[in-house]
């Protein structure tokens, strides 16, 4: 996620990461770089192994298993595959994984704390392959998933697909954030504002900011080539988050639970083309 709003100048950690980079190739008005066709080979190659790591770690999630093996398995599963994590090193991030568990809004950094029966959580992982970058995360629970928390991950993970469903040229990005924003309110939980999805492709963090709300018709227009994640977090209370003391862990203010379910996707010349696919059919938390 890249910080908003009044975030992104308290901290500044994923304003565009490399103006160098965001600088080659087409770039529209807006400062959206535009990939040419020949580019979704190196996203789907990423995007892939992104999501088949998150296919594979599923049965290492229950009660009495700690976050910090959960990410220990996927760094192994990163380094096996040949590829680079992109967030180890990363503004000095040190893991392979965010896993964000209840009311962790995102960021959450993987430890020695026990999982226990109904926790959920979300796990983010972001791996570069041959230079491009593949960044997906999902729900998963602990044991047996409370029914308050089932119906936030279910509302999280539809709202996702409808922003996606807005993906097509000539659409705006604030289409996108006004579809998820109208579907999470009218099931009365809250958009998260303080983080959004970003521009990615040979960079992690780049323009625009992809916001979870807004109005239809407004932002960005949406063009063959552009290469960005979405990725709404929801909160079964207020919307409003804090940032803990590590400078890492967003939760929210109301300690809430929250959800987040992220895709990278490209625009294509009639509409989507979803990078981070789960190979297994495991996007979703039953699994
Ligand atoms: N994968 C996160 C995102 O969706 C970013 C994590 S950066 C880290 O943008 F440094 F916190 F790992
Ligand atoms: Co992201
Ligand atoms: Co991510």
């Amino acid at each position: 996620m890249a910080l908003t709003g009044p975030m992104q100048y308290l901290k500044r950690k994923f304003r565009s990461d490399s103006l160098k980079e965001s600088l080659k190739g087409r770039l529209t008005k807006d400062g959206i770089r535009l990939y040419e066709p020949g580019d979704f080979a190196g996203m789907h190659a990423a995007g892939a192994l992104a999501a088949r790591i998150l296919d594979d770690i599923a049965p290492h999630v229950f009660p009495g298993q700690t976050t910090e093996e959960i990410d220990r398995l996927i760094t192994d599963m990163v380094e096996a595959a040949g590829a680079t994590s992109a967030t180890i090193g990363y503004k000095g991030y040190q893991h392979a994984s965010c896993i964000s568990v209840n009311h962790v809004v995102c960021h959450g950094i993987p430890g020695p704390k026990t999982l226990k029966d109904g926790d959920i959580l979300n796990i983010d992982v972001t791996v570069i392959v041959d230079g491009w970058y593949g960044d997906t995360s999902r729900m998963y629970v602990a044991g047996k998933l409370p029914r308050k928390a089932e119906r936030l991950i279910q509302v999280t993970h539809d709202a996702l697909i409808k922003g996606i469903e807005m993906v097509k040229p000539g659409n705006t990005f604030g289409d996108i954030g006004h579809a998820i924003q109208a579907y999470v309110e009218a099931h009365r939980m809250s958009v998260v504002r303080d983080f959004c999805g970003h521009g990615l492709g040979q960079v992690f963090h780049a323009p625009p900011n992809v916001l979870h709300y807004g109005r239809p018709g407004t932002g960005a227009v949406l063009e063959e080539g552009m290469f960005f994640t979405i990725e709404p977090m929801v909160n079964l209370g207020r919307p409003e988050t804090k940032t803990l003391a590590d400078e890492w862990t967003a939760v929210t203010r109301d300690k809430s639970l929250s959800a987040q379910f992220e895709h990278s996707v490209g625009v294509t010349a009639d509409g989507v083309d979803i990078f981070t696919l789960s190979p297994g059919g495991k996007f979703h938390p039953t699994y």
